[in-house]
This record gives C-alpha cells, sequence and structure tokens, in this order.
C-alpha cells in the first residue's frame, strides 16, 4: 500500500548534498557511554547460525529442565498458535535484544507498506530505517527519552499530554516547553514562535539551548483525542528541519483511527532521518501481551538497544513468539481485518460516548468529537479546577474519570477538563456515568 504521504514527500526538499545528521549531538553521555555486551553478540549471532552449530559459549540455562511442554492458544477468527516441544523450548529462552527476527521482520514489512518512509533506503550512518521490539511502547518511549535528554535540556511538547510521558520525562530534569495545540493538535505558528527565540544556526554548537527533542501524539492525543493534520506534521517537520530537531512520534493509536485514508506519518515524511516512531500493539492485540516497537534511524535504535541488552535484555520471548505465529498466520491482509474490526468496536463506543455527553452535559461542558483513539476530552464551563469533583465528588457517587491535571506539565495549576474513556464501559454505563456526573456539576454550581 503507497500512503498519501508518497505525494507529500516530493513536496519535500528532498536534496540529498544537505549535509547528513550528526547523531551523536544528540545522546547524553550515558548513551554514548554504552558498549555492546559481548554475551549479547553471541546470542545474536547463535540466532542467526544453521543448527549444526556447537555453542559452548553462552549461559543461556538448559530449557529441558523447565516446567513447561507445549501449548496450543485458541485464536477467535484463525488458525489456533500452537507451540509444540521445540517451539516452547525456543519461547523459554532468551533471545535477542532487538526482538526475534521473524517478527522484526514481519513489522518491517509492515512499517514499509503503511509507511514508506525515506529511509528505508539509506545507509545506515545516513539513518537507515531500523526497528527493534520493546516491552510495550513505555519501554520504548523511556528509552528514547533517556538517551537524548540532559538535565536542563529544552524538551518541546504539546501538552496536556500522557501523563506516562511526564512520568518518564520529568525526573530527567527537563525543561518542558508547551507548544500551543487544538483539536488538530501541535499547532505549526505557535512551534514557530517558541523556536524564534534561538538562531536556527546555533543549533550545531557546542553548549546551545536550542531544543534537540520534539514530542508529539500525532493520533487520538491521550487525553485530548486530538488528531494533527497532514498539513500541519509537514509545516512542524520542516521547523524541525531547520531547527536540526528529533521528532518522537509516540503513535499507539495509528491503527485506531476512524477515517480512512490514515493520516500521513512524520515517518512517511522522513528524508531526513529525525524520526524516532514509536508502535504499540496494545490498543488492538493486548495491552498485557507487552509488544510495541521503535522504529527510526540506525544509529539511534542501536542505543535504544545497547540500553535494552543491559536492563531488561530482551521483550519476552514468549510474547514475542506469540505474536509473530498470530500475525504470520494472518499476513498483512489479516492484520488489518482484524484492526477493521477494532476500529469498527471504538468508532461505536465513541459515537456512544458523544450521544450520552449530548443528552447530558450540553449545557456544562465542550468537547470536540476524536478522529481517533480511545478518549473524549471534556471542558467543564465553569469549574476551574476538577481535582476535586472527580476525586471526591465522583467517586461518592461510584463514577471514575481522570482530573485533567494528571496530564499537565504543572499539576498545581487548575485544570477545568476531565478525560472519559469509551473503551470498556457500555454504552448504558457511559449514559449512567455522565448523568450522575451533569449532576454533580449543577450541584457544584
Ligand atoms: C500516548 C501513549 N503512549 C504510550 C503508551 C504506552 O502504551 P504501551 O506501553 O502499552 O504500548 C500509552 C498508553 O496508554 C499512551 O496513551
Amino acid at each position: 500500500m503507497i500512503t498519501a504521504a508518497d505525494d507529500l514527500r516530493f513536496t519535500l526538499d528532498t536534496d540529498s548534498s544537505k549535509t547528513a545528521m550528526n547523531y551523536s549531538r544528540f545522546l547524553t553521555a550515558v548513551s554514548a557511554a554504552r558498549k555492546p555486551s559481548p554475551i549479547r553478540i553471541l546470542t545474536e549471532l547463535q540466532q542467526r547460525s544453521p543448527p549444526t552449530l556447537i555453542s559452548l559459549a553462552g549461559g543461556a540455562p538448559n530449557p529441558n529442565t523447565f516446567p513447561f511442554h507445549s501449548a496450543t492458544i485458541k485464536v477467535k477468527n484463525g488458525p489456533s498458535v500452537v507451540f509444540d516441544e521445540t517451539t516452547m523450548k525456543r519461547a523459554l529462552q532468551y533471545s535477542g535484544s532487538y526482538g526475534i527476527p521473524e517478527l522484526i521482520s514481519w513489522m518491517k514489512d509492515l512499517q514499509i507498506n503503511l509507511h514508506n518512509p525515506p529511509t528505508a533506503g539509506y545507509s545506515p550512518e545516513r539513518g537507515h530505517m531500523e526497528m527493534c521490539v520493546t516491552t510495550g511502547s513505555q519501554e520504548g518511549l523511556c528509552k528514547v527519552f533517556e538517551m537524548l535528554v540532559n538535565p536542563g535540556d529544552n524538551i518541546l511538547l504539546d501538552a496536556p499530554t500522557y501523563s506516562g510521558t511526564l512520568a518518564a520525562l520529568q525526573p530527567l530534569g527537563c525543561n518542558i516547553i508547551n507548544v500551543p495545540s487544538d483539536q488538530y493538535g501541535m499547532i505549526p505558528k505557535g512551534l514557530k514562535e517558541i523556536l524564534s527565540r534561538w538562531d536556527p544556526a546555533d543549533s550545531q554548537k557546542p553548549g546551545s539551548t536550542v531544543p534537540r527533542v520534539l514530542y508529539t501524539i500525532p493520533n487520538g492525543g491521550n487525553p485530548t483525542g486530538a488528531s494533527m493534520t497532514t498539513e500541519r506534521k509537514r509545516e512542524v517537520y520542516e521547523l524541525a528541519r531547520e531547527y536540526d530537531l528529533l521528532i518522537i512520534e509516540d503513535d499507539p493509536y495509528y491503527f485506531l483511527q476512524f477515517q480512512k485514508p490514515w493520516a500521513p506519518t512524520f515517518l512517511s515524511m522522513d528524508v531526513d532521518g529525525r524520526i524516532i516512531r514509536t508502535d504499540s500493539f496494545s490498543k488492538i492485540l493486548s495491552s498485557g501481551l507487552r509488544i510495541g516497537f521503535v522504529t527510526g534511524p540506525k544509529p539511534l535504535v542501536d542505543r535504544v538497544v545497547l540500553h535494552i541488552q543491559a536492563s531488561t535484555m530482551h521483550t519476552s520471548t514468549f510474547t514475542q513468539l506469540m505474536v509473530s505465529q498470530l500475525l504470520h498466520g494472518w499476513g498483512q491482509e489479516g492484520f488489518l481485518k482484524h484492526v477493521d474490526g477494532v476500529v469498527e468496536f471504538y468508532r461505536k463506543q465513541r459515537d456512544a460516548m458523544l450521544s450520552s455527553a449530548d443528552r447530558w452535559l450540553k449545557d456544562v461542558a465542550e468537547w470536540h468529537a476524536p478522529a481517533a483513539g480511545m478518549f473524549l476530552w471534556i471542558r467543564l464551563k465553569d469549574i476551574a479546577d476538577t481535582q476535586q469533583l472527580i476525586m471526591e465528588k465522583a467517586l461518592e457517587k461510584e463514577v471514575l474519570l481522570v482530573p485533567g491535571g494528571v496530564f499537565t506539565i504543572d499539576s498545581s495549576v487548575p485544570c477545568p477538563y476531565v478525560r472519559a474513556a469509551f473503551s470498556l464501559s457500555t454504552p448504558q454505563q457511559i449514559d449512567e456515568a455522565f448523568r450522575r456526573l451533569s449532576v454533580l456539576i449543577k450541584e457544584a454550581l
């Protein structure tokens, strides 16, 4: 599948004489100091070798001593995932830090098919598209931040944003700069204005304070439900080129877009190799299996993998094999058909939430219909801060929502928003929850 991004790409300046990215200038000292683990290199080597190889090298335990024998996992609409004795032994064993080869290669094919990234054809040094498996996209995000962010660095993002991002970023001691946004995501004009504090020429100077990293959730933002337009992405990408920024495209709701064609991604526009994209299977296959992916320029993904080598070593081989078998059984067509079914479910849920919001909250609140994801971001018109209303009064009435302050950079600033998820409750429950909320709001006024 060739996406609308193809047209777009040709409108960008793809002049190959432009100097290649200097990836080392983005790394923290900790990340730059990481070295490959010699034992992990041997594991990767063993993974690629024929079964005739006799290895006395690794410290791997003997899987014959493990208690699990085999398993058959029934799949709702398709062939079972079978772990025969041999596969089970592999599933229970250590594996390579990039991810198991058959899952990575399946995912690379999918990325190329969906996003057709220009970097797929680049040399490694110029930022060839590389991928690794992570234990949920949260692990990838956290490791990407730790690779790039020093104390005192200026980091750009459009808040309110995912609380897991703030949890990973704020302890790094960076200075988070809030870029204005609306229901269509980050506003390029606002970004331009912020960046105009600096001279782009200073970005390459050692010790410069020019931001080097921009983070955004381009589809169905958590918590706002905002989805960025193609035009905005293109403008933000051009600004990133001017100021030599890396863009972290955190896109776990990409597969939950309610309209087709799906929006072209930053990855699809990445003529320079400055996009680090995180994908997640949490919303479409399972959140508990913890499977996510980092896609980006090889010099940076390699650094993330060095961090993985030194921490988790790899995402569970068992869950990777389970997902890989499912995907190989389905093929891309089967996978995308499954995704269509998931989208249909969430579309109905969203519509149910919107009509309940209309029924109960029209006079006291406002919102935008989200084009992707699983959240409705509701502004209560006459309540300056929702913390007490939600955490005390709503809880008493047995309604659970998230007060908006959780998603802001400074949670002590009053926030009139609440986040409502339409993922788990039935339309009847959603309706009853909003009825109770409307009573509470009226009482509070
Ligand atoms: C915007 C965003 N990024 C990342 C994640 C992490 O997802 P996971 O680690 O399950 O892939 C979430 C989870 O809700 C999210 O909303």
